[in-house]
């Protein structure tokens, strides 16, 4: 313990600067500090064992503007003459209020209030590095000062909750190596505004930025020129965690895991330098060499290092390659890249534009090759489909009906067995206009007369179900289909239809039983007949409808007998 005695001498004095290194100091009597001369600027007290205790009030009165307490608690083989310190009490080890208050302020509950933290009003420089400090940093509210330098560099501060407040002089903080792997929004407060320089590099902080989607841990950095994030283990950042780093010339991301570049750069105007060394990307997206190329238009000397990032030279990636050829970005040590091959081959981009050359020309000569070949390909299986789809159109439509008449339970419908009977003996297709001839004289010699029951359209059909379904069952459940052929007919489309439909069921239900029987009620010349409807009638019987009386009585005779055969 530092005593009020062992110093009150230097007072008077104009002594500027004071060593005191590598002693076990932990204590300084109250008011001791106070004695130190007014002259004192700076004071080197190195591996000590300082801890928290009331003198460091004391400290608020001194004029100090440097203090290294750097290298606390260094190990030390143990003092073969140990001094005797009788009237010691840090030596004695007496429970004592001044230890009780040491613990008490060190390890109390985790309150958020911002606990005050005495710093000499002077103070411009405080070295706290490599103290073995093992803390979780709460929030502190610092006195009244004019910090500008703050070193807490290789602790154990594993965990920046904060916030950190009254902190508005300062410049430069290094923060490096704590193992570090969790830093909250606010732990930067906004009395960070003048911070120019940060040191994060040696942490963990891969584990917590890479969510920090919001771009909150560094808001309020608005003057921040340098941040160091190297060796983080970081594998990406979010669009918007630079987003307030308006002023920022150096970022260090070297020794991380990126594999690309996802977070937004396009908008740092100031930026100088990049550094991407020692990750794994493989090539740079679009949006990216966008992004750096405008950098690389505000400002010249925009230099970016890539190095040791095993890029790919491959046609996916040749946009990236023909970047690294024409950018007028600096790129650092560009000589020493290497770049796999699409065979797997590393080469130096030593002759980086060579590369491009043929690596163009191979994938140049790939491309309308492939584009060709999947075109040709295709459009040669589209008309052959089309060309089936087209020929067998009407068996699809056919197919399609009855699947969809089968499906529906309501149908009853007859198996087609040889001792087949059927729910009407023919089906009637006729054009509207020639319905007087199908409700007339149809209906009469051949329903009433002669009982052979016909389905018509119009009394027939089940309301409800869609014409085309209709159509096909009522065809499929009649013993044969009755065309009244006529020029009204041949324009009807549903008439059309039904001719179709009643050909595909002579074809695919009745084995090529003839199912059809035309009556021509209209002369029509055969020049007027579409053609499939020639073959018809040239291949298999019909009959004109005379329409004289002698002519009748055979006409209807003939129908009869092929009706009921
Ligand atoms: C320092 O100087 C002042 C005034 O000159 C005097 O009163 C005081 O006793 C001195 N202190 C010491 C420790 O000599
Ligand atoms: C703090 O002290 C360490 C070692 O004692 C030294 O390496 C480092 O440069 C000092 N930091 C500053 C900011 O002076
Ligand atoms: C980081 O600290 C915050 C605030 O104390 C806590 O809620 C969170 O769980 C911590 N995260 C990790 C990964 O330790
Ligand atoms: C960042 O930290 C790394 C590792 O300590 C160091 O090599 C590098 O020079 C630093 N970069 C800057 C810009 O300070
Ligand atoms: C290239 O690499 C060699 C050895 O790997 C190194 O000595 C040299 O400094 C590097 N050159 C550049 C420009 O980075």
């Amino acid at each position: 313990m530092l005593r009020t005695s062992q110093i009150k001498y230097l007072t008077n004095t104009s002594i500027q600067e004071i060593h005191g290194d590598s002693n076990r100091l932990q204590q300084i009597e109250i008011g001791a500090v106070l004695f130190m001369p007014k002259t004192l600027d700076y004071v080197s007290a190195r591996d000590n064992q300082f801890s928290y205790g009331p003198y460091l009030w004391d400290m608020l009165h001194i004029s100090l503007k440097t203090f290294d307490v750097s290298h606390m608690f260094t190990f030390h083989r143990e003092d073969e003459q140990p001094q005797k310190c009788s009237y010691d009490i840090i030596c004695k080890k007496e429970p004592d209020t001044e230890s009780e208050m040491k613990y008490g302020m060190e390890y109390s509950d985790q309150t958020f209030q911002a606990r005050p933290l005495p710093m000499p009003h002077q103070l411009t420089l405080l070295n706290y590095s490599s103290c073995h400090f093992d803390y979780s940093v709460l929030a502190f509210n610092l006195t009244k000062n004019i910090l500008r330098n703050v070193d807490l560099s290789r602790n154990l501060l594993t965990s920046w909750i904060g916030p950190i407040y009254n902190v508005k002089s300062l410049k430069h903080l290094d923060l490096s190596s704590n193992f570090c792997s969790n830093v909250s929004h606010y732990f930067f407060s906004e009395d960070f505004g003048s911070l120019e320089e940060l040191h994060l590099q040696n942490n963990i902080l891969g584990l917590v930025l890479p969510y920090d989607y919001k771009g909150k841990v560094l808001q309020n950095l608005h003057n921040l020129k340098t941040i160091n994030l190297s060796q983080n283990k970081i594998q990406r950042l979010s669009k918007d965690f630079f987003k307030s780093q308006l002023k920022i010339e150096r970022i260090d991301l070297s020794e991380n895991t990126f594999e690309s570049i996802d977070f937004d750069i396009g908008h740092l105007k100031s930026l100088k330098y990049l550094n991407l060394k020692n990750n794994r990307i493989s090539y740079l997206s679009a949006s990216a060499i966008l992004q750096l190329n405008s950098i690389g238009i505000l400002n010249k000397i925009f230099t970016i290092d890539l190095s040791q990032n095993n890029s790919l030279c491959t046609c996916e990636t040749i946009n990236f390659v023909q970047w690294l050829v024409t950018t007028t970005v600096r790129l650092t040590g560009k000589k020493n890249y290497t770049c796999q091959l699409s065979d797997l081959t590393l080469v130096s981009l030593e002759n980086i534009d060579k590369l491009y050359d043929t690596l163009s020309k191979d994938c140049m000569s790939k491309i309308p090759l492939i584009v060709a070949l999947v075109a040709s390909v295709s459009s040669v299986l589209i008309i052959i489909c089309s060309g089936l789809i087209y020929r067998y159109r009407w068996k699809l439509r056919y197919a399609y009906y009855m699947i969809k008449i089968r499906s529906h339970k309501k149908m009853v419908l007859v198996e087609n067995d040889d001792d087949k009977s059927y729910m009407y003996g023919a089906f009637v297709s006729y054009a509207d206009e020639d319905s007087t001839f199908a409700h007339k004289q149809l209906l009469t010699k051949l329903e009433k007369e002669n009982g052979i029951i016909l389905c018509l359209h119009k009394r027939n059909f089940l309301p409800g179900n869609d014409i085309a379904t209709n159509i096909t069952s009522a065809i499929h459940n009649s013993r044969r289909t009755i065309i009244i052929m006529s020029r009204n007919f041949l324009k009807s489309y549903w008439c059309m239809f039904e001719y179709n439909m009643a050909r595909m069921e002579s074809i695919y239900e009745r084995g090529h039983e003839n199912v059809l029987f035309l009556i021509f009620i209209d002369k029509i010349a055969s020049k007027e007949l579409p053609l499939h409807i020639l073959e018809l009638v040239q291949s298999q019987s019909y009959i004109e409808y005379p329409n004289d009386e002698y002519g009748d009585t055979v006409f209807w005779d003939q129908i009869t007998q092929v009706l009921t055969s």
